[in-house]
């Protein structure tokens, strides 16, 4: 593992054995402590964060090392100077960049000049240590997850992507159910129906919600993502049939929610269901540190 921009990077036992690594580090942090000692991660970001900012800078502080933020005080990447000259300069001093970016694009920019591992952490076509985090929340409550049925219902985004990449990868089924025109990525759908064969697993893609019947979990996203500028009212008619609340809850007997946050109650989950008994959605966003440690970990162990 040189770099971690898709789940895609990875084979089905180094995602396994990442989810492994993190459940570990959860448990103890004591035997990794100074895992990161002498080292700095870069963390820059193009766009709002909560969860990937503090949970990336506490978790690297609990391994030892030493992380900074970069916001876009100077604009965005590539402006002020390339994005080749921003990867060369900051590889003389860090040893990983984790970056939230516009556009898939700069992130592979940055993987080909850098000469220290680069995370995603955010793009317009993935985020992977999300669905890495999910498929971590989802081992908890399931020991073999290729047995787990995950219905995303939503916006087709990249959440889905890095969801759908991960289920076909170990073999799980997934039900991803969007309006007309909102499905996700028709190439990464095809890829992701080829892994699923490959791998013993299942995509369904639907309008219908009453497709997602007997799923296991649940998962929810915004309906509007970063840097696109639609006001949330203004599709609230087109995706409210989609919301995830309890009358969905009894129509597919889901045990189980997830939604990566930032929420918007009332819209694409309701508030009884995001603080009832169903929902892992704060296991979810805790583990997203513990995920991203093993990852760190295992990119800059050697
Ligand atoms: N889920 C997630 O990435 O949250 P933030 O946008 O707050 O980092
Ligand atoms: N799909 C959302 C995820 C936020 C964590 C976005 O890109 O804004």
């Amino acid at each position: 593992m040189q770099h971690f921009l898709s789940i895609n990077d990875l084979t089905p036992a180094q995602i396994l054995a990442l989810i492994e690594l993190g459940k570990k580090m959860k448990h103890d942090y004591a035997p990794y402590s100074q895992a990161l000692a002498g080292k700095s991660v870069v963390t820059l970001f193009e766009k709002p964060s909560l969860r990937t900012r503090v949970s990336f800078d506490i978790g690297i502080n609990k391994l030892g090392g030493h992380s900074l933020y970069l916001d876009q005080q100077n604009g965005a990447l590539g402006e002020r100077e390339t994005v080749q000259d921003f990867a060369l300069n900051l590889s003389r001093w860090c040893d990983a960049i984790v970056a939230r970016v516009f556009s898939h694009t700069t992130l592979e920019q940055l993987q080909k000049y850098a000469t220290v591992p680069v995370v995603n952490s955010l793009s317009d076509l993935y985020h992977p240590c999300q669905g890495m985090a999910d498929f971590m929340t989802l081992a908890e409550h399931h020991n073999d997850l290729s047995q787990v049925a995950l219905g995303y219902v939503g916006d087709g985004n990249n959440v889905t992507h890095s969801l759908m990449i991960a289920a076909a990868k170990l073999g799980a089924k997934m039900v991803v159910v969007c309006p007309a025109g909102h499905f996700p990525d028709g190439h990464v759908v095809q890829q992701c129906q080829q892994l699923a064969q490959q791998h013993g697993g299942e995509l369904v893609l639907s309008s219908d919600v009453s497709a997602l019947e007997g799923v296991d979990c649940l998962y929810a996203d915004t309906w509007v993502s970063m840097g696109d500028s639609t006001p949330l009212g203004q599709v609230k008619a087109t995706f409210m049939p989609y919301q995830i609340n309890q009358a969905l809850l009894d129509l597919t007997g889901a045990k189980h929610v997830l939604h990566c946050q930032p929420a918007h109650r009332g819209y694409e989950i309701s508030s009884e269901v995001m603080d009832g008994p169903s929902s892992l959605i704060f296991d979810q966003a805790e583990n997203r540190m513990h995920i991203q440690n093993a990852i760190l970990y295992t990119l800059l162990k050697d």
